[in-house]
């Protein structure tokens, strides 16, 4: 299997997004660690979309998130379930798009040149492990197209592999 990722920059989103989507299929395995999967996965979206400042995961324990693998600058590594985007869209199990930052009540600045996000939750039936987190420098970077995908691949990701809390051990 091939641990790279080909896609022309020049198209558009949703053509990206539907070649990553079998590049993705083929590059998880889930006989693998869920943080190393999940950490190809990130990489994959950074260098595929210019517009990613910030991409990465958060694992949901007992009301909070916790910071999984990520590509970006250092982050918030708990956020309360309800608070910031992250929380919210936990809390509302439902995708949550951000055009301006600066005007999301209580939105959570780990990086002070954020302007726009979108955060998909990670949800199997009633259970939710997560979210996935897209942060930009531009603003309204997200839109319905990013949307769409993202949940699919989501949807792929707590299909294939398998959430378990090995990552949240603490001590
Ligand atoms: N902005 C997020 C916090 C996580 S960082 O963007 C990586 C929020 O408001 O939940």
């Amino acid at each position: 299997m091939a641990e790279y990722i080909e896609i022309d920059k020049s198209l558009s989103a949703d053509e990206k997004y539907n070649r990553l989507f079998p590049q993705i299929e083929a590059l998880i395995n889930p006989d693998e660690p869920l943080i190393s999967n999940l950490s190809n996965v990130t990489a994959a979206l950074k260098e595929i979309f210019d517009k990613i400042s910030w991409v990465g995961f958060y694992f949901l324990k007992e009301n909070k998130l916790y910071l999984g693998p990520f590509q970006g600058k250092v982050a918030c590594t708990v956020i309360e379930v309800g608070k910031g985007v992250c929380g919210t869209s936990a809390m509302k199990r439902e995708t949550v798009i951000v055009e301006d930052v600066h005007k999301f009540p209580g939105h959570i600045a780990c990086d002070g040149g954020s302007n726009s996000e979108i955060v998909v939750p990670l949800i199997k039936g009633s259970e939710v492990y997560g979210v996935l987190d897209l942060d930009s420098y531009q603003f309204s970077a997200f839109n319905e197209t990013d949307k769409i995908n993202l949940e699919n691949l989501c949807g792929l990701l707590v299909e294939r592999l398998e959430f378990n809390n090995q990552a949240l051990i603490i001590k």
